[in-house]
């Protein structure tokens, strides 16, 4: 990727339409509250094998790239190229200390060596899958013994009904917006 292209996807985010919601205090709240659940799933356990299931712009990857900076490494799957290439030059570029390994694939059929200690799905990753009941399945298939999913959803998000033990299951009604954090472990 280019430093050109990188321009562009900076100046993309800054553009009025997005910056607006950016910049708004919902948007700071609500990265606020995913940033502060991330801490507390990361505690303060070394040797961390994380998964964060749909990159998007890539943030959520960099937040938990620093929270496991020094203990712990994360890779980060997203179905679509132009995501996958971009966070991967993006944190190269910016220079982040503990950048994610990128697999560009689809999380409903991928099948790596090893299971996860923590698998996160945020915001519309879920249901972006177009099979929310498959990527619940995905994602506590991918997790190691005693590993963690984290599903986080801003507003209504039906999570379909699995097998799986709630370990916590917390919403912030601050906001209009409810936003929910489920921590799911395989039964
Ligand atoms: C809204 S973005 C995630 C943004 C980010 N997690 C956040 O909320 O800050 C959802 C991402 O999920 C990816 N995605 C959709 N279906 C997928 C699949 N089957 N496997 C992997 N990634 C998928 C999309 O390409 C998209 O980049």
């Amino acid at each position: 990727m280019t430093d050109a292209a990188l321009l562009a996807h900076y100046l993309a985010r800054a553009a009025p339409e997005a910056a607006a919601w950016n910049l708004s205090p919902e948007c700071a709240y609500i990265d606020y509250r995913l940033r502060t659940w991330g801490r507390e799933l990361v505690g303060e356990r070394r040797g961390l094998n994380v998964l964060n299931v749909g990159i998007g712009v890539g943030e959520w990857d960099d937040v938990l790239g620093y929270l496991l900076a020094g203990r712990g490494r994360l890779t980060s799957i997203d179905i679509d190229p132009g995501s996958c290439i971009l966070l991967k030059a993006r944190q190269y570029r910016e220079g982040h200390t503990n950048p994610a390994s990128v697999v560009c694939a689809d999380v409903l059929t991928w099948k790596p060596e090893n299971g996860f200690d923590l698998v996160t799905m945020v915001g519309s990753t879920i249901a972006e899958t177009g099979d929310c009941a498959a990527a619940l399945s995905a994602g506590l298939s991918l997790l190691a013994k005693d590993g963690w999913l984290a599903l986080v959803a801003v507003g209504e998000q039906r999570i379909p009904a699995t097998a799986a033990t709630i370990l916590r299951d917390e919403t912030d009604t601050t906001l209009e917006l409810p936003i929910r954090l489920q921590v799911l472990v395989n039964a």
